[in-house]
Protein backbone atom coordinates (compact mmCIF):
# COMPACT_ATOMS: atom_id res chain seq x y z
CA UNK A 1 0.00 0.00 0.00
CA UNK A 2 2.78 2.65 1.35
CA UNK A 3 4.65 1.91 -2.01
CA UNK A 4 1.99 2.69 -4.10
CA UNK A 5 1.52 5.85 -2.65
CA UNK A 6 5.49 6.72 -2.81
CA UNK A 7 4.84 5.48 -6.58
CA UNK A 8 1.33 8.20 -6.87
CA UNK A 9 3.71 10.67 -4.98
CA UNK A 10 6.88 10.40 -7.35
CA UNK A 11 4.55 11.03 -10.47
CA UNK A 12 2.78 13.78 -8.89
CA UNK A 13 6.30 15.22 -8.23
CA UNK A 14 7.26 14.60 -12.07
CA UNK A 15 3.73 15.63 -13.54
CA UNK A 16 4.37 19.30 -11.80
CA UNK A 17 8.06 19.43 -12.49
CA UNK A 18 7.04 18.78 -16.26
CA UNK A 19 4.51 21.57 -15.98
CA UNK A 20 6.99 23.94 -14.41
CA UNK A 21 9.18 23.57 -16.94
CA UNK A 22 6.66 23.49 -19.44
CA UNK A 23 5.35 27.37 -18.59
CA UNK A 24 9.26 28.56 -17.88
CA UNK A 25 9.48 27.61 -21.57
CA UNK A 26 6.79 29.18 -22.71
CA UNK A 27 7.78 32.53 -20.82
CA UNK A 28 11.18 32.32 -21.59
CA UNK A 29 10.18 32.60 -25.28
CA UNK A 30 7.65 35.43 -24.74
CA UNK A 31 10.36 37.68 -23.61
CA UNK A 32 13.65 36.22 -24.70
CA UNK A 33 12.38 35.73 -28.46
CA UNK A 34 9.54 37.92 -28.68
CA UNK A 35 7.18 35.46 -29.55
CA UNK A 36 3.63 36.64 -29.04
CA UNK A 37 0.60 34.06 -27.71
CA UNK A 38 -2.45 34.31 -29.37
CA UNK A 39 -4.92 34.77 -27.00
CA UNK A 40 -8.65 34.68 -27.16
CA UNK A 41 -10.04 37.34 -25.91
CA UNK A 42 -13.80 37.77 -24.36
CA UNK A 43 -14.02 41.43 -23.80
CA UNK A 44 -14.85 41.44 -27.50
CA UNK A 45 -17.95 40.33 -29.19
CA UNK A 46 -17.96 38.70 -32.17
CA UNK A 47 -18.26 40.69 -35.44
CA UNK A 48 -19.41 39.76 -38.74
CA UNK A 49 -18.00 43.03 -40.57
CA UNK A 50 -14.16 43.50 -41.12
CA UNK A 51 -13.09 46.95 -40.30
CA UNK A 52 -9.54 49.13 -40.37
CA UNK A 53 -9.89 51.56 -38.07
CA UNK A 54 -6.48 54.21 -37.89
CA UNK A 55 -6.22 54.60 -33.71
CA UNK A 56 -3.24 57.36 -34.19
CA UNK A 57 -0.47 57.50 -36.39
CA UNK A 58 1.00 54.13 -37.94
CA UNK A 59 -1.36 52.24 -35.31
CA UNK A 60 -4.42 50.75 -36.67
CA UNK A 61 -6.72 48.01 -35.54
CA UNK A 62 -7.84 45.51 -37.76
CA UNK A 63 -11.47 43.58 -37.52
CA UNK A 64 -10.77 40.31 -39.95
CA UNK A 65 -13.46 38.45 -40.94
CA UNK A 66 -12.90 35.00 -42.19
CA UNK A 67 -15.44 32.85 -44.42
CA UNK A 68 -15.15 30.11 -46.92
CA UNK A 69 -13.32 31.64 -49.05
CA UNK A 70 -11.55 34.72 -48.29
CA UNK A 71 -10.58 36.91 -45.70
CA UNK A 72 -12.12 40.53 -45.44
CA UNK A 73 -10.48 43.21 -45.69
CA UNK A 74 -8.53 41.29 -48.73
CA UNK A 75 -6.27 43.81 -48.99
CA UNK A 76 -4.66 46.58 -46.54
CA UNK A 77 -2.13 49.47 -46.92
CA UNK A 78 -0.04 50.60 -44.04
CA UNK A 79 2.71 52.81 -43.77
CA UNK A 80 6.38 50.68 -42.64
CA UNK A 81 6.66 50.60 -38.72
CA UNK A 82 3.04 50.31 -38.19
CA UNK A 83 1.67 48.39 -35.42
CA UNK A 84 -1.69 46.54 -36.46
CA UNK A 85 -4.16 45.03 -33.25
CA UNK A 86 -5.42 42.09 -35.24
CA UNK A 87 -8.72 41.14 -34.12
CA UNK A 88 -10.16 38.19 -35.88
CA UNK A 89 -13.00 35.77 -36.68
CA UNK A 90 -15.20 33.49 -38.45
CA UNK A 91 -18.45 33.65 -39.67
CA UNK A 92 -18.83 30.17 -40.94
CA UNK A 93 -15.96 27.03 -40.25
CA UNK A 94 -12.56 26.93 -38.48
CA UNK A 95 -10.21 28.87 -40.57
CA UNK A 96 -6.68 29.14 -39.94
CA UNK A 97 -4.54 32.97 -40.04
CA UNK A 98 -1.04 33.07 -40.84
CA UNK A 99 0.94 36.42 -41.65
CA UNK A 100 3.64 34.30 -44.08
CA UNK A 101 7.02 35.97 -43.01
CA UNK A 102 5.55 36.52 -39.10
CA UNK A 103 5.12 35.23 -35.94
CA UNK A 104 1.37 36.06 -36.56
CA UNK A 105 -0.68 33.34 -36.24
CA UNK A 106 -4.20 32.61 -35.07
CA UNK A 107 -7.31 30.29 -35.59
CA UNK A 108 -10.50 31.77 -36.88
CA UNK A 109 -13.04 30.38 -34.33
CA UNK A 110 -16.90 31.11 -35.33
CA UNK A 111 -18.42 33.26 -32.38
CA UNK A 112 -14.81 33.70 -30.69
CA UNK A 113 -12.52 36.35 -31.04
CA UNK A 114 -9.10 35.95 -31.32
CA UNK A 115 -5.94 38.90 -30.65
CA UNK A 116 -2.79 39.46 -31.83
CA UNK A 117 -0.65 42.64 -32.28
CA UNK A 118 2.67 42.96 -34.21
CA UNK A 119 4.61 46.14 -35.93
CA UNK A 120 5.65 46.15 -39.61
CA UNK A 121 8.51 47.20 -40.25
CA UNK A 122 10.04 46.01 -43.07
CA UNK A 123 8.26 47.92 -46.76
CA UNK A 124 6.61 44.87 -48.44
CA UNK A 125 3.53 42.55 -49.09
CA UNK A 126 2.31 40.03 -46.42
CA UNK A 127 0.64 37.21 -47.52
CA UNK A 128 -2.31 36.14 -44.91
CA UNK A 129 -3.04 32.41 -45.60
CA UNK A 130 -5.46 29.94 -44.01
CA UNK A 131 -3.58 27.33 -42.72
CA UNK A 132 -6.42 24.95 -41.60
CA UNK A 133 -8.56 22.93 -44.37
CA UNK A 134 -12.04 24.56 -44.68
CA UNK A 135 -13.21 23.29 -47.78
CA UNK A 136 -12.97 23.23 -51.76
CA UNK A 137 -11.55 26.30 -52.02
CA UNK A 138 -9.47 26.14 -48.64
CA UNK A 139 -6.21 26.72 -51.13
CA UNK A 140 -7.41 30.08 -53.08
CA UNK A 141 -8.18 31.79 -48.85
CA UNK A 142 -5.77 34.53 -48.68
CA UNK A 143 -5.72 38.08 -47.92
CA UNK A 144 -2.58 40.75 -48.66
CA UNK A 145 -1.68 43.54 -46.10
CA UNK A 146 1.29 45.62 -48.26
CA UNK A 147 3.43 47.54 -46.11
CA UNK A 148 4.24 50.48 -48.61
CA UNK A 149 5.07 54.13 -48.41
CA UNK A 150 2.49 55.52 -50.61
CA UNK A 151 -0.26 53.77 -48.17
CA UNK A 152 -3.10 56.47 -48.17
CA UNK A 153 -2.91 56.85 -52.18
CA UNK A 154 -2.98 53.16 -52.52
CA UNK A 155 -5.93 52.88 -49.99
CA UNK A 156 -7.84 55.85 -51.74
CA UNK A 157 -6.51 54.33 -55.34
CA UNK A 158 -8.16 50.84 -53.68
CA UNK A 159 -11.68 52.50 -52.52
CA UNK A 160 -12.27 53.73 -55.94
CA UNK A 161 -11.40 50.59 -57.42
CA UNK A 162 -13.36 48.22 -55.03
CA UNK A 163 -10.49 45.38 -55.58
CA UNK A 164 -11.84 43.51 -52.36
CA UNK A 165 -14.31 40.64 -53.13
CA UNK A 166 -17.58 42.06 -52.18
CA UNK A 167 -20.22 40.86 -49.65
CA UNK A 168 -22.64 39.29 -52.70
CA UNK A 169 -19.66 37.29 -53.98
CA UNK A 170 -18.67 35.60 -50.43
CA UNK A 171 -22.26 34.63 -49.95
CA UNK A 172 -22.93 33.33 -53.69
CA UNK A 173 -19.82 31.14 -52.96
CA UNK A 174 -21.12 29.59 -50.16
CA UNK A 175 -24.49 29.07 -51.51
CA UNK A 176 -22.76 26.64 -54.05
CA UNK A 177 -20.90 25.08 -51.67
CA UNK A 178 -23.94 24.36 -49.73
CA UNK A 179 -26.27 23.87 -52.24
CA UNK A 180 -23.57 21.15 -53.37
CA UNK A 181 -23.49 22.56 -56.81
CA UNK A 182 -19.11 22.34 -56.37
CA UNK A 183 -19.96 18.62 -56.00
CA UNK A 184 -20.16 18.55 -60.18
CA UNK A 185 -19.07 21.78 -60.81
CA UNK A 186 -15.34 22.95 -60.41
CA UNK A 187 -13.82 26.21 -59.90
CA UNK A 188 -10.79 25.96 -61.34
CA UNK A 189 -10.99 24.79 -65.00
CA UNK A 190 -11.42 21.76 -64.99
CA UNK A 191 -14.79 19.92 -66.32
CA UNK A 192 -15.81 17.80 -63.63
CA UNK A 193 -19.71 15.91 -64.16
CA UNK A 194 -20.73 19.23 -65.13
CA UNK A 195 -19.03 22.41 -66.62
CA UNK A 196 -16.09 24.01 -64.58
CA UNK A 197 -17.33 27.70 -63.61
CA UNK A 198 -13.84 29.60 -63.52
CA UNK A 199 -14.03 31.34 -66.47
CA UNK A 200 -17.52 30.26 -68.29
CA UNK A 201 -19.06 33.71 -68.30
CA UNK A 202 -18.88 34.97 -71.23
CA UNK A 203 -18.30 31.97 -72.84
CA UNK A 204 -19.91 30.20 -75.67
CA UNK A 205 -21.06 27.15 -75.07
CA UNK A 206 -22.53 24.42 -77.85
CA UNK A 207 -25.69 22.90 -76.60
CA UNK A 208 -27.13 19.63 -77.26
CA UNK A 209 -29.06 20.27 -80.08
CA UNK A 210 -26.06 21.85 -81.90
CA UNK A 211 -26.97 25.51 -81.08
CA UNK A 212 -25.34 28.16 -79.50
CA UNK A 213 -25.16 30.45 -76.22
CA UNK A 214 -23.11 32.86 -74.48
CA UNK A 215 -22.78 32.24 -70.97
CA UNK A 216 -24.40 34.87 -69.09
CA UNK A 217 -26.85 36.40 -66.23
CA UNK A 218 -29.74 35.26 -67.88
CA UNK A 219 -28.28 31.65 -69.35
CA UNK A 220 -26.78 30.72 -66.00
CA UNK A 221 -30.36 31.79 -64.28
CA UNK A 222 -32.13 29.68 -66.75
CA UNK A 223 -29.65 26.70 -66.22
CA UNK A 224 -29.97 26.77 -62.29
CA UNK A 225 -34.32 27.29 -62.46
CA UNK A 226 -34.69 24.24 -65.61
CA UNK A 227 -31.71 22.63 -65.71
CA UNK A 228 -32.22 20.25 -68.35
CA UNK A 229 -33.54 23.23 -70.94
CA UNK A 230 -30.73 24.13 -72.24
CA UNK A 231 -27.64 21.38 -71.84
CA UNK A 232 -24.31 22.10 -72.87
CA UNK A 233 -23.41 19.22 -75.58
CA UNK A 234 -21.25 16.39 -73.93
CA UNK A 235 -22.49 16.65 -70.83
CA UNK A 236 -25.09 14.26 -68.90
CA UNK A 237 -28.58 15.64 -67.82
CA UNK A 238 -28.34 14.93 -64.21
CA UNK A 239 -28.34 17.88 -62.54
CA UNK A 240 -31.61 18.41 -60.13
CA UNK A 241 -33.53 21.21 -59.49
CA UNK A 242 -32.65 23.26 -56.64
CA UNK A 243 -35.06 25.12 -54.51
CA UNK A 244 -33.25 28.80 -55.02
CA UNK A 245 -34.87 32.29 -54.71
CA UNK A 246 -33.77 35.24 -57.26
CA UNK A 247 -31.79 36.79 -54.61
CA UNK A 248 -30.15 33.86 -54.13
CA UNK A 249 -29.59 32.88 -57.85
CA UNK A 250 -28.02 36.96 -58.02
CA UNK A 251 -25.43 36.06 -55.73
CA UNK A 252 -24.51 32.59 -56.95
CA UNK A 253 -23.74 34.40 -60.52
CA UNK A 254 -21.90 37.10 -58.65
CA UNK A 255 -19.23 34.43 -57.44
CA UNK A 256 -19.07 33.21 -60.67
CA UNK A 257 -18.58 36.10 -62.21
CA UNK A 258 -15.48 36.42 -60.40
CA UNK A 259 -13.52 33.16 -61.25
CA UNK A 260 -11.97 34.52 -64.25
CU1 LIG B 1 -10.13 28.72 -44.57
CU2 LIG B 1 -8.77 26.87 -45.07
Amino acid sequence: MSSTLKLEGKLFGGAMLFLTLCFGMTVYAVYKYGIDLPTCINNVEAFTKSEVIERAPKHYEIHYVARMWAFEPAVINVPPGSTLDIYLNSVDVTHGFQIAGTNANLMAVPGAVNYTQLTLNKVGEYKIVCHEYCGLSHHNMMATINVTENAAAANAAMESAQLAPSADEAEGAKLLESKACLSCHTINGSPLVGPTFKGVVGKEETLEDGSKVTVDDAYLAESIREPQLKLVKGFPPVMPKIPVTDEEIRKMIAYIKSLK
